[in-house]
């Protein structure tokens, strides 16, 4: 679209009595500020200007940015009329409309924003504002307008009368501006109860001047809450976590109870995958169709193949699952595993950095940890890779159809030759060739009779106590 997108981040976000910068405050995986800037990147902008201020450095290192954005420099925070003027340097000869819009407005969403740019430029308006029937308007400006519903200015809560603290009509913080209408920025004044330069008030200037102004009452409070307080970043989360939710639904995911699942704003799932209560899905992870996710999952930055299977109370982290594999209940796989098609990780088992061969079982109590494991061996019970020396980690490569039986310690770095046998209760030490079998245990003995004279050595050591 033919416009530039101004976003005003640069605020101390006292109210949030936080330290980190407001809008670095997090919304289902993603900071406040990355929501507001990956919707208005829906509006295809020719321009993006974030203004930022002190907190510039931490800002730039946790925001994702394409080659639009810049970021405009406000030293101080002297108000949001201070902070748009910090920007117009950056616009360079762009002429056209200008969308200002708060960083604290993580809600709101493109075809609202999209619709009131389109009714800015069919009213052929200098400036509009995006409004919205506010419940509980404290802690917005209101929009003052004449008899005729002519929009005269707005008005801070904190300066309003007590008949305009009436109003529920609210400013969004969405602005639509006309290049000319820019100077009347240097001619607001500084407001003496807040020691700020108000947007605000470009408002009033504009239309004393017989500039064409609207305020188009058509979004939601639900989009276009404004975050202040920590208390008003957990309600707008709860509205996020429905609105992704209710996506998903209507994509084909089937959630057992919708309201106890959490998912991160940039997951993908497919159709047709089933996911239990108290799951959380989290960072850049991607689900394939027809999985099941059972209670008590927590997945990030991983991808979840199709027909996989994630049973009871499992964490996967920064790891592929392929298709049709099964993983949990109660396993734990750490970053850098890749669980192959058709394999099985079971009860207590954890994965780090190791790859599973296609069909492989490790099913009970195990730790695999920098392993390359080919195609359907058999980990038994009680497995161990004795990776980690004090110093070093090193790697245990087990070829296919190899079985390993239970209670083994695979001291690193070995091989298993393909097919080759771990008898139960083996301490490898040094690789095993194909096909042979590795038995590290002493013999087992019998002692015939024994039991029966330790039985009668104790009833003789009873009868001389009693004595
Ligand atoms: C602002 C509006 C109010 C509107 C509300 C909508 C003003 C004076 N008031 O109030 O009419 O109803 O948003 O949510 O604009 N910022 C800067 N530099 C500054 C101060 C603020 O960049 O010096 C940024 C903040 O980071 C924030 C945005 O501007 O993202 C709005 O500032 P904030 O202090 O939250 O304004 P509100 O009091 O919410
Ligand atoms: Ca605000």
């Amino acid at each position: 679209m033919d416009i530039a997108v101004v976003i005003l981040a640069a605020g101390l976000g006292k109210r949030m009595n936080s330290s980190i910068p407001k809008v670095l405050h997090k919304l289902y995986g993603l900071p406040m500020l990355q929501h507001v800037l990956d919707t208005v990147h829906g509006l295809n902008p020719q321009k993006i200007v974030v203004v930022v201020g002190k907190h510039l450095k931490e800002i730039e290192g946790s925001i994702n940015i394409s080659n639009k954005v810049v970021f405009a420099y406000q030293k101080e925070a002297k108000g949001t009329g201070d902070a748009l003027l910090r920007a117009l340097p950056y616009l360079g000869s762009f002429r056209k409309t200008i969308l200002v819009i708060n960083g604290d407005t993580p809600l709101v969403t493109k075809s609202t924003l999209k619709r009131f740019f389109l009714l800015h430029q069919k009213k052929k308006n200098d400036l509009s504002i995006l409004s919205f029937m506010s419940r509980d308007p404290r802690s917005y400006g209101r929009i003052i307008r004449d008899g005729k519903g002519k929009v005269l200015s707005i008005v801070e809560d904190k300066d309003a009368t007590i008949s305009q603290k009436q109003i529920k009509e609210v400013n969004s913080g969405v602005y639509a501006m006309e290049f000319s209408i820019l100077p009347l920025l240097k001619k607001i004044k500084l407001n003496e109860s807040k020691g700020e330069y108000y947007l605000t008030d470009i408002v009033k200037l504009a239309a004393d001047r017989g500039k064409k102004i609207d305020a188009f009452c058509i979004g939601s409070e639900f989009e276009l809450t404004g975050i202040n307080t920590l208390e008003e970043l957990e309600n707008a989360r709860q509205l996020m976590r429905e609105r992704i939710i209710n996506t998903h639904i209507k994509k084909g995911v089937e959630f057992i109870d919708k309201n106890h699942v959490f998912i991160d704003s940039r997951v993908k799932i497919g159709p047709g995958t089933i996911i239990y209560p108290n799951v959380y899905i989290e960072g850049n992870t991607i689900i394939g169709k027809g999985c099941k996710i059972f209670p008590n999952v927590r997945i990030e930055d991983s991808i979840i193949e199709d027909e996989a299977v994630i049973k009871d109370s499992t964490l996967i982290e920064g790891s592929i699952i392929k298709k049709e594999a099964v993983v949990g209940p109660f396993a734990h796989i750490r970053p850098e595993s890749e669980i192959q098609s058709g394999a099985k990780i079971g009860n207590f088992v954890e994965v780090k950095k190791s790859i599973i061969g296609e069909g492989t079982k490790a099913q009970h109590l195990t730790y695999i940890g920098d392993a390359k494991i080919g195609k359907d061996v058999n980990i038994g019970a009680g497995t161990i890779t004795c990776n980690y020396d004090g110093y070093k980690k090193h790697v245990t490569t087990i070829e296919d159809n190899v079985f390993i039986g239970s209670d083994s310690q695979l001291i690193a770095p070995v091989k298993i030759g393909k097919g080759a046998y771990v008898g139960a209760g083996t301490t490898i030490t040094k690789d095993v060739p194909p096909d042979a079998l590795a038995l590290s245990r002493v013999p087992q003995k019998n002692i015939e009779g024994w039991a029966i004279k330790r039985r009668a050595k104790h009833e003789e050591q009873r009868a001389k106590s009693k004595e």
